[in-house]
């Protein structure tokens, strides 16, 4: 009998989830099949509940139920601790284990797919939100040599850069201070490009960089990656590595095996300029 997983989202059409594991599944061998849930607003454990009297082995969470998957777990990661937030679930009897793989993705991306390690690097995280969040500490774990956290609401990068200073260092900005300040990684974790906006961050801030990130995926050359490529910087990207590759892990610890991710990537890839 096929073990069953899903994506529970709302909205949930968008996600390239069932695509990704999907192809997983059939790279590595394994008998799953993986479906997508749209879970009723205010009735996400309902829907878990649902899920797993049915034999469900394991979930993806996306918006807006990951801080309600955070609440569900009876086991959590030190990583859903830290973000207050999973995007994984395994079930093993009354047992509900979280995991978030964002950060973890995100970092595995830049250092194993674009070969750019973190190491030793000047690393500047615009936005102190949830994104935020799920990449801090796989980021500090890479040993940066310094991470700047910078943020509309200075309060929240203080908080977060706060939290952050037991692995290593990490410090708060606002935007406007950025400006006499140079980064060799630049990444854009705010929400702003979902809008269609940029965030007010200095086009100085570029003047050495090599790599401008941008965590959302599919949204082609937004603001954040225009000003960076008008600022001259090498290597641009958006978040389908990291989409690819917080599957693989997530698929890992569901099933054991990981997978290769060049071929869902090259699927994924929109080009962005
Ligand atoms: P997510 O889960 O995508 O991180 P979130 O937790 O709502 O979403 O956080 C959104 C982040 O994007 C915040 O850091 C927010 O800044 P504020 O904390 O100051 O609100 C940031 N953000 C959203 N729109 C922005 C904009 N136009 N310019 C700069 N930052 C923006």
């Amino acid at each position: 009998m096929q073990d069953h997983y899903a994506v529970i989202g709302n909205p949930i059409a968008q996600s390239k989830s069932p695509m990704i594991h999907g192809m997983y599944a059939q790279a590595t061998g394994q008998d799953m099949d993986y479906n997508k849930i749209e879970g009723p607003l205010g009735g996400f454990k309902t829907a878990v509940d649902a899920f797993r009297a049915a034999g469900g082995c394991g979930l993806n969470i996306t918006a807006p139920f990951k801080l309600d998957a955070c609440a569900y777990a009876t086991h959590k990661s030190k990583r859903v601790e830290l973000a207050g937030a999973a995007n994984a679930m395994k079930f093993e009897g009354d047992k509900v284990l979280a995991e978030n793989f964002d950060g973890i993705g995100l970092v595995r991306d830049v250092t194993h797919n674009l070969h750019m390690p973190l190491k030793g690097k000047r690393v500047l995280l615009l936005g102190a939100g949830g994104a935020a969040r799920g990449a801090l500490l796989p980021f500090l774990e890479e040993q940066p040599a310094e991470l700047v956290i910078a943020n509309r609401t200075l309060q929240k990068a203080f908080d977060l850069a706060s939290i952050g200073a037991q692995w290593g260092r990490v410090r708060s900005s606002s935007y406007a201070d950025l400006e006499m300040h140079r980064f060799d990684l630049v990444f854009n974790a705010t929400s702003a490009s979902l809008c269609g906006e940029l965030p007010p961050v200095p086009a100085s801030v570029f003047a050495r960089c090599n790599l401008a990130y941008e965590l959302a995926y599919g949204k082609g050359l937004t603001p954040f990656l225009r000003l960076a490529h008008n600022s001259g910087v090498g290597q641009l990207a958006d978040g389908v590595g990291m989409l690819a590759e917080q599957a693989a892990e997530a698929f890992a610890w569901w099933r054991g095996v990981r997978p290769e991710t060049q071929e869902v990537i090259k699927v994924l890839t929109v080009p962005l300029v």
